[in-house]
């Protein structure tokens, strides 16, 4: 029985440990012990909580309770917990996910103790080191032994950073092993979109039954710490709630909310709040997310996770950023690179609304990528 201690903490982590844990109980229970470890970075009901409920998570081991604050105070609080708790366990490997405060605390804890970090979401990049999810994701990479790769283009990204692909056992640390595996998200999406384990009744509490509508996120720190940006935002939205006569369906992130009327100008935020086609919403249960996803006619967002899933459920998107670490979506013309910019947003909203051709080429697997991620850390562990 081999022993991996998974580091969470984060909504987007929380709801990518599902697919694993998943794995490992219907193909690996004999063979993998799971300790999980949530560091407390999202704490709201809504924003950890309800997953575990829904998606059958096992229940947290260890809760460090490290909550928000700035990066060096809560990285500092997560590494000092985490530590403690490899220490305690002793895990054959650490397992973390993307790119959050709490995987670059996973992976740089493990690394120093000279345990094996596993990377699941492997390999993204933005070239914007602006971003804190870049400096994570790089440093965790550069941490990691085995690094589960979702996509072509982050083979090609490790390549360029020197790693070699053609690495033989043993792996460690200085001689990694890359594995390009297909998204844990897509194997979610897939299995919580099944009628029978998806009884989602979101869109009866929200009003939209046969409704058409528009989902939207925003979350970024860029866009919601900069009021020209959450304005140009914004303003896009009321545009095409009144001049589109458009339903807009907005789950609101907790740091959006925070920063809603302090961010944006005053006759903005009176509008957004007021306008009868914009449905803002607290943070919806992850089934919740996939329903309002499969059902609505385009998505626009910041979110990395909800880009993809956008595809998934075969609807084109805008993305509220100035990159993507998901190129093959922009390449494949499903999504379009808007930023933060009132002009560019609406015009891609027309472009979007006008075409019918889009096609879904399978860049993110089979569906099996936590199968496969599980298999290859039992054999090479
Ligand atoms: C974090 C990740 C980001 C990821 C996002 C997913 C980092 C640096 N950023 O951003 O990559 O896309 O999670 O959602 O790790 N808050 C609450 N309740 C909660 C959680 C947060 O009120 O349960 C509020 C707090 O005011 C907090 C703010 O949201 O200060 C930001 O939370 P934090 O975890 O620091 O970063 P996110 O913006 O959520
Ligand atoms: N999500 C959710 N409820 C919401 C908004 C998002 O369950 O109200 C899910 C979404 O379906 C996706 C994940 O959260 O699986 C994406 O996380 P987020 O947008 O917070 O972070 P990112 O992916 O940008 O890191």
């Amino acid at each position: 029985m081999k022993k991996i201690l998974t580091v969470i903490g984060a909504r987007p982590q929380i709801i990518k440990a599902a697919a694993i844990s998943r794995a490992i109980s219907e193909h690996f229970p004999d063979a993998l012990q799971e300790v999980i470890l949530h560091t407390g970075q999202h704490y709201d009901t809504n924003m950890s909580e309800v997953f575990f409920e829904e998606m059958g998570i096992p229940r947290p081991d260890i809760n460090l309770q490290v909550g928000s604050g700035s990066h060096g105070e809560q990285t500092a609080r997560m590494l000092d917990g985490i530590e403690k708790a490899l220490l305690d366990h002793r895990p054959d490997a650490l397992l973390v996910y993307g790119d959050t405060n709490s995987t670059l605390a996973g992976a740089l804890a493990a690394a120093k103790l000279h345990i094996p970090v596993v990377h699941v979401e492997s390999g993204l990049r933005s070239f914007n080191k602006r971003m804190p999810e870049e400096l994570n994701r790089i440093t965790c990479d550069h941490c990691s032994t085995l690094l589960f790769v979702p996509t072509q283009q982050g083979m090609v990204n490790l390549k360029r950073e020197g790693f070699n692909m053609d690495s033989q056992p043993p792996y460690t640390m200085d001689n990694p092993a890359v594995f390009h595996c297909g998204d844990v998200m897509y194997d979610n999406s897939r299995y919580f979109a099944q009628p029978e384990v998806n009884a989602s009744e979101v869109l009866e509490k929200l009003n939209l039954v046969g409704k058409p509508f528009v989902l939207c996120t925003v979350h970024r720190d860029s866009n919601t710490d900069n009021p020209t940006r959450l304005n140009a935002i914004f303003r896009s939205l009321l545009h095409i709630a009144y001049e589109h006569d458009k339903l807009i369906v907005l789950p609101l992130h907790p740091r959006t909310l925070k920063y809603l009327n302090v961010n944006l100008d005053p006759d903005v935020y009176e509008s957004v709040v007021n306008c009868p086609n914009i449905v803002l919403t607290d943070p919806v249960s992850y089934l919740d997310m996939v329903m309002l996803e499969s059902r609505a006619e385009m998505v626009i967002t910041d979110s990395g996770g909800v880009q993809k899933e956008a595809f998934f459920f075969e609807k084109p998107c805008i993305i509220l950023r100035s990159e993507t670490e998901w190129v093959e979506l922009v390449e494949n013309g499903n999504a379009i690179i808007a930023d933060a910019d009132q002009e560019r947003i609406l015009a891609a909203f027309d472009q979007m609304n006008d075409r019918g051709d889009f096609t879904y080429p399978q860049y993110y697997g089979d569906g099996m990528a936590a199968r496969f991620i599980c298999h290859t850390i039992l054999e090479y562990l």
